[in-house]
């Protein structure tokens, strides 16, 4: 099964398709303690290519497909650009990619090369990246794939189906905002569906804008994925948390990692560092009643931040005591 089951609900015919969607909707024992109310984890990790991203792709890219583009082409923090890469790839199309120089995670790069886009390393940031390459779109015929593109929204909606289709309507989803297209697509899923729960939106403190209510000229923050200071989607995130009578908050890099930690060693989950911030604004914040929190992307996205963290292996000797030492010692 996959997101094309929503299929009537879709723009477009699937063209292009990985079998994306569907993911797992977890319960969260440990957090659920932690934050006194019903926890679950809808995990994007376990799409095609390891983020949420690829819901969105499959229909921006079959569409592409449909209109005769040629390339398809973005800006990224790292997963859209995997995923566009990807989808281009199984299309036949060419791909291009956009990135902040040395600002994105080691295994988005290496899925980006693998599936044979150029990779383009720009000397600034995403949101720099982002106008350029809209400007690009503008002068030539390629299909732009970032979420400013409609087709991402619609296909990115359809995570609010699968939730309520599993457990019925939330009281809470909470969920990291970068570009703000994500919790844009949520919001249309769930009002599409006729739920309203209360979306809680978490940004990194040194990438707030949304929260400040002003763009950050220079973004900072661990969670590399979201390290954008001027949300393309900035009105219509707005307009979603108002709407849903919901909030938009910060978390800092310690919050973030630590609550990346906890996910990985007492519920048994590997996510980004950014997908981490919906968890570490929920043990912040708290919230009541059933709270679902999205994990956007797969840890092993970010091998470099998961070594850092983690703690270092074990040398030993091939012998049976030396082993029995270093396992049970
Ligand atoms: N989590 C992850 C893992 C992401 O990659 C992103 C965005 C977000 C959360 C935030 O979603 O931008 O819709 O608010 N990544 C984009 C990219 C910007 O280029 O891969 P958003």
């Amino acid at each position: 099964m996959s997101l094309w089951r929503y299929k009537d609900r879709l723009p477009v015919a699937p063209l292009v398709t990985l079998d994306e969607g569907d993911t797992p909707l977890i319960p969260a024992p440990v957090l659920s303690d932690m934050a006194h109310c019903d926890v679950w984890l809808k995990f994007e990790g376990a799409n095609p290519t390891g983020s949420f991203k690829d819901r969105g792709m499959t229909v921006a890219v079959s569409a592409a497909l449909a209109e005769g583009a040629r390339a398809v082409v973005c800006a990224s923090t790292g997963n859209t650009a995997a995923s566009a890469a990807a989808y281009a790839a199984r299309a036949g199309l060419r791909g291009a990619v956009i990135v902040p120089e040395g600002k994105i995670a080691t295994g988005k790069l290496a899925q980006a090369l693998v599936h044979g886009a150029r990779v383009v390393a720009l000397r600034g940031n995403f949101d720099e990246a982002l106008t350029i390459v809209r400007e690009l779109a503008d002068r030539h015929p390629v299909a732009l794939v970032n979420s400013v593109n409609e087709l991402r929204i619609e296909g990115q909606k359809t995570a609010a189906f699968e939730v309520c289709d599993a457990i019925g309507e939330p009281d809470v989803l909470s969920i990291p905002v970068g570009n703000a297209g994500n919790v844009t697509s949520w919001w249309r899923g769930f009002s599409e569906y006729g739920a309203a729960p209360r979306l809680h939106g978490y940004q990194a403190e040194g990438a707030a804008p949304l929260v400040h209510g002003a763009p950050v000229e220079h973004p900072e923050t661990v969670a590399s994925a979201i390290r954008i200071g001027n949300p393309a989607r900035w009105e219509d995130a707005m307009a979603a948390v108002t709407s849903s009578r919901g909030e938009l908050r910060a978390v800092s890099d310690s919050e973030i990692l630590a609550a990346y930690e906890l996910l990985g060693e007492r519920e048994g989950l590997f996510c980004e560092p950014a997908s981490a911030a919906s968890v570490a604004g929920l043990l912040k914040y708290g919230a009541e009643g059933t709270v679902v929190c999205v994990l956007t992307g797969h840890g092993l996205k970010d091998p470099t931040t998961a070594m850092s963290r983690a703690a270092s292996v074990v040398p030993c000797e091939p012998e049976l005591g030396a082993v029995e030492e270093a396992v049970l010692g």
